[in-house]
C-alpha cells in the first residue's frame, strides 16, 4: 500500500516533470507498433531528433506522412539516415498530428 502511495506520487511527479515528457497514452501504441520508440522521444535526441523539435520546423500532416514513408535525412545534419517506413494514413495522421501538437504555441523558449 505505502509502496502504491509512493509510485503514484513519484508517477505524477514524472508526468509534472517538462524534461521528462512520454508518449501520450492513445500515441504510444503506435510508436511502439511501428518502432518509432527505438530511435524517437518526445523531447530529448535519441537516434533520431526529439518530436518536439521535428514539430518546430512546422510541417502540415501530409509533409510529416510523406517524411516517414521516404525520409529526407538532408533535413537533419548530424543525425543518421531515418529508414523509410511503411505506416497506414490514418496510423500515421494520428502520429503527424500529434507531432504537431507539441509545437510551441507563442514563444515558449526554453534555454
Ligand atoms: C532506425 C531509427 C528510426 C526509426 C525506427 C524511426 N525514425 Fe524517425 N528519424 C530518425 C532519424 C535518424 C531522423 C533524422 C534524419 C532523417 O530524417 O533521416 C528521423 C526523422 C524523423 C522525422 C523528421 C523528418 C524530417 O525530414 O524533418 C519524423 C517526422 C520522424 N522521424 C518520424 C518517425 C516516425 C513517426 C517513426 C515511426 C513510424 C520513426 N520516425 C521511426 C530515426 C528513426
Amino acid at each position: 500500500m505505502k509502496k502504491l502511495l509512493f509510485s503514484s506520487m513519484l508517477l505524477a511527479g514524472l508526468t509534472m516533470n517538462a524534461e521528462a515528457q512520454d508518449f501520450p497514452d492513445d500515441i504510444k501504441p503506435l510508436m511502439s507498433k511501428y518502432t518509432c520508440t527505438a530511435c524517437h522521444k518526445v523531447d530529448t535526441r535519441l537516434v533520431g531528433p526529439a518530436y518536439t523539435e521535428v514539430a518546430k520546423r512546422k510541417y502540415t500532416t501530409a509533409r510529416i506522412l510523406e517524411l516517414i514513408a521516404v525520409p529526407k535525412p538532408s533535413n537533419w545534419p548530424g543525425y543518421p539516415p531515418m529508414a523509410a517506413l511503411k505506416v497506414p494514413e490514418e496510423d500515421a495522421t494520428k502520429i503527424a498530428e500529434w507531432i504537431n501538437s507539441l509545437a510551441p504555441k507563442k514563444k515558449a523558449k526554453k534555454a
